[in-house]
């Protein structure tokens, strides 16, 4: 192993920074009003809270303080801790899951962040000027059906990220969340003032903050008669449960690497308390950013995945100033998924500086082209690209990645970090890492020992039970 000296933040605020950066990306501003329009608004919004706080925050404070602990890649200091606790080496697999994992996610989500840089061009030139529906979605499909121009932004995007992360954890990573964090905050207020006068407040309160538990627990389907059967299900509350796991950047190494660029005075459950706080807000000023909107144009809430790149366009084509909105929104976009992606090109970086000589700014241009190559055959697998006939197990390539880590690589690697840090540390070592008030402490520790690995493995098996059945 080579013998490098491991680099650590200036400050705790340079830490905060950088770990708020890494938890709101696509995940708040993408995904979770789209997840939250089709999970019926307030009900879904409610439960994601109560998993945030509940299992995600204990789960970011397990998670930090293994990296702290270690002061190596997830995967060393996943070995270097069980080794101390005389368990099993075999404990550094939640490590090589958490390294592996982030480099396929990387591969898929310097993608989509491509694809904000593009809108940012879009916008800015005025493409959605009056634009309807039909023609947004036409747009959104012939941009990511060519080719070249998907390349151009995904490589793009990408030489962002191995710029950043070649540059070290002061040099590049606190440097940039610095300015970008405090411009994202600001885009973000921009917005949802704008959305506030000039789109429908009060509908946008109403679906947020209004909870129709109906939505959540049950779901409907149309019968072979044309009937519409209301049946129980929990794919709504699981899905909440995993996007609050996403949202964290949980079980990808990420949140361990930064954990162990800290220095030990740094106070790891108020951290982690402000982090998930700061994600769960931002996701929410996300939501009353984007709704107001949707509502006053009419458009559709349940989208999907659509909901900001086919829906969003329409209305900033009839807003006033809305070429100024737009470029504004994509811009908040693209600062969002580069302060992630950053922190999902650092595991495998750091474990690569760990095992070999190379220069940090070397492992951060091969891990960041080799992701960028496998991430081609992503950016290809979409709308009638070349690579889009393709399917694994009925999936397109990046829908087979996106399944693999997240419902996968991610469920497991979050139960067994709650198992190992819950009964397989000693409770003393883990207090003593912690320092945490004796009440505060114990509290953390009922819900690390019982309820994560209890919730994340029921994700787990339900996933498992939906592969089988079909
Ligand atoms: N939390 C990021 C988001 O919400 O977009 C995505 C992410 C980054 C997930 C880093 C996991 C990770 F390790």
């Amino acid at each position: 192993m080579a013998a490098t000296q491991h680099a650590h933040w200036s400050s705790r605020w340079a830490f905060l920074l950088a770990a708020v950066g890494s938890a709101v990306g696509l995940g708040n501003i993408w995904k979770f009003p789209y997840e939250a329009g089709q999970g019926g608004g307030g009900a879904f919004v409610l439960v994601y809270l109560v998993f945030v706080f509940l299992i995600g925050t204990p789960m970011l404070v397990a998670e930090l303080s293994l990296g702290r602990r270690g002061q190596m890649s997830p995967i060393n200091s996943m070995a270097k801790v069980a080794r101390e606790e005389k368990r099993s080496a075999l404990w550094s697999l939640i490590g090589w899951s958490g390294v592996v994992g982030a480099f396929i996610v990387i591969s898929f989500y310097s993608v989509v962040g491509g694809w904000t840089l593009a809108y940012v061009i879009k916008s800015a030139t005025g493409e959605f000027n009056n634009i309807t529906a039909a023609a947004s979605a036409d747009t959104f499909v012939a941009y990511i059906s060519d080719p070249v121009k998907t390349i151009v932004s995904h490589v793009a995007f990408m030489a962002i990220t191995i710029f950043i992360v070649a540059k070290g954890v002061q040099g590049g990573l606190e440097k940039a969340v610095t300015f970008l964090m405090p411009a994202l905050f600001a885009l973000l207020l921009i917005l949802v003032i704008y959305s506030g006068i000039a789109g429908d407040f009060k509908a946008t309160i109403n679906f947020l903050f209004n909870p129709d538990f109906d939505k959540l627990f049950y779901s409907e389907t149309v019968s072979a008669t044309g009937e519409t059967v209301r049946h129980f299900s929990l794919d709504t509350v699981l899905q909440a449960l995993g996007q609050s796991f996403f949202s964290l950047s949980l079980a990808l190494g990420s949140i361990m690497t930064y954990g162990s660029y800290l220095t030990r005075d740094v106070n790891l459950g108020k951290s982690a308390v402000l982090i998930a706080s700061a994600d769960s807000a931002v996701a929410l000023m996300a939501g009353l950013a984007i709704f107001p909107i949707v509502f006053a144009y009419g458009l559709d809430v349940g989208q999907g995945g659509g909901l900001v790149f086919m829906t969003l366009p329409i209305a900033f084509g009839q807003m006033p100033f809305g070429i100024v909105v737009g470029t504004l929104f994509f811009a908040l976009l693209a600062v969002a998924a580069i302060t992630s992606s950053i922190s999902l090109l650092e595991p495998p970086v750091s474990y690569i500086e760990e095992k070999t000589n190379m220069s940090r700014r070397k492992v951060a241009l091969t891990m960041g082209i080799l992701a960028g190559l496998v991430g081609v055959l992503s950016a290809y697998s979409q709308g009638t690209n070349m690579l889009s006939d393709v399917r694994i197990f009925g999936l397109s390539i990046m829908d087979a990645k996106d399944f693999l880590t997240n419902n996968i690589m991610m469920p497991l690697a979050g139960m067994f970090t709650a198992l190992f840090v819950g009964w397989f540390v000693s409770r003393k070592s883990m207090m003593d890492e912690l320092a945490l008030e004796d009440r505060t402490f114990r509290v953390w520790y009922f819900l690390v020992r019982f309820v994560s690995p209890v919730a994340v493995g029921v994700i787990f098996v339900k996933i498992i039970f939906d592969v089988i059945t079909g």
